[in-house]
């Protein structure tokens, strides 16, 4: 299969809403239009953002926010279920680490996903902190 990776900020946010409902990033279906103004703010205020492409369907994508000097965090990076395996994910954070190889990178993962992460070179911190708040108010968990 032909994977054509695109480095633009500029998505098609319905088929990243369908994305991340069907890796249940997105669970409520009666919030599909909030989630999805939400998540293309969340897109439009990133610095880098890739996307893979097997023909028009979108299989993959990730995020990265950062100050550009210092700090890189990566965020939402999901292939589609039916893509895994095919070393999308790995391409696709390689193309965020080469686009700031000076940068001290972070970022959160799902206990099934660590693996995934450490074949990429990440490893786990175990101070890693977040406020309790945040993940009342925002709309991603309610
Ligand atoms: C994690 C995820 C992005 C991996 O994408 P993928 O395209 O299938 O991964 P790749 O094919 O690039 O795999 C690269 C390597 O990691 C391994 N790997 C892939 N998923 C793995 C997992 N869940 N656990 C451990 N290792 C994994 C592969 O076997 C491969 O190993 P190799 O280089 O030795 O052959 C994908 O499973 C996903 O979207 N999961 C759900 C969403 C999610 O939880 N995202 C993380 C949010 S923090």
């Amino acid at each position: 299969v032909k994977i054509v990776f695109q480095e633009s900020k500029n998505l098609d946010f319905d088929k990243v809403v369908d994305l991340f409902y069907s890796v249940r990033f997105l669970r409520y279906p009666k919030k599909r239009d909030e989630y999805k103004a939400a998540i293309s703010k969340a897109f439009k205020n990133s610095q880098y953002v890739v996307s893979a492409y097997i023909g028009e369907e979108l299989v993959g994508l990730v995020r990265v926010l950062t100050d550009e000097s210092l700090f890189a965090t990566v965020w939402n990076m999901v292939v589609s279920p039916k893509h895994r395996n095919l070393n999308i994910g790995k391409k696709l954070i390689h193309k965020c680490l080469s686009r700031y190889p000076d940068l001290h990178f972070f970022l959160f993962a799902d206990d099934d996903v660590q693996g995934f992460f450490e074949k990429t070179g990440f490893k786990t911190h175990k101070h890693g902190m977040y406020l309790e708040h945040g993940r009342k108010v925002c709309i991603l968990y309610n």
